[in-house]
């Protein structure tokens, strides 16, 4: 149980600066079942609080936990150079809660990235120590032989690596489609594992995170929705 301020609590779900949400809440624009709240400095409990702002409901969330099905063309990076930013389709109270991806997806792979305000999730989840799997489906250049499959189980030397990096399962899939599931996040891995093999990673699509499928949230592309505690709870 904790209690804000609501001008903090507007501050804390995104919704601008401080004044901003001051001004928000006396010109009449909050309510909480649908009552106006115009005193910025009321206290309120925040566990199942549910604000109501411009007539949108917005159950307050502490931090916030994101999949995106990520569009190519589209750029992880805060400060993208050729593309617009992952954030610009998210809402824009995610970029002023300091919404950031969790690891990086290329700017041309598709598919399941998440999203979040809870640094140390973000840190849990990237951390090399935990092994999460996450699983791609990769389109070769160069026709899936026997011996791409095995090479990749083996390991592959990538140039700036000490050691040889191997996926933990990898299986052909179609003439040029395989599924890989890498529990290390190097950066370009993928692409560069296919092309130490002798091939040339044409498409790539990340389809899940530990046990949590893309599929199983039914997001059309570029479409993105908060994760439940069960859904989190799958992320290992
Ligand atoms: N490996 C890659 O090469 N690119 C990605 O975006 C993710 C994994």
């Amino acid at each position: 149980m904790s209690k804000l301020t609501l001008d903090r609590i507007l501050q804390s779900q995104g919704f601008g600066s401080r004044k901003y949400c001051r001004e928000l809440i006396e010109d009449g624009e909050v309510r909480i079942g649908g009552v106006v709240h115009d005193n910025y400095k009321a206290a309120l409990e925040t566990d199942g609080l549910v604000l109501e702002i411009f007539d949108e409901l917005w159950p307050y969330r502490e931090h916030v936990y994101i999949c995106l099905n990520k569009p190519a063309n589209v750029e992880c990076s805060r400060k993208p150079s050729h593309h617009p930013p992952v954030l610009s389709l998210l809402p824009e109270q995610c970029s002023w809660r300091d919404v950031q991806p969790v690891g990086r997806l290329d700017h041309d792979t598709t598919g399941m990235l998440l999203l979040s305000d809870d640094g140390a999730f973000i840190h849990a989840q990237s951390s090399p120590k935990r092994h999460v799997p996450k699983v791609y489906q990769a389109t070769t250049a160069e026709p899936v032989t026997p011996e791409l499959v095995a090479a990749l189980l083996a390991g592959v030397q990538l140039h700036d690596e000490p050691a040889p990096l191997a996926a933990v399962h990898c299986a052909q899939t179609g003439s040029h489609t395989l599924e890989i599931i890498l529990e290390q996040g190097k950066y370009h891995q993928v692409k560069r594992m296919l092309a130490a093999a002798g091939n040339h990673c044409a498409a790539l699509h990340r389809s899940q995170i530990g046990q949590l499928p893309l599929a199983s949230l039914g997001l059309a592309e570029g479409e993105w929705c908060y994760l439940t505690p069960e859904q989190l709870a799958l992320l290992v």
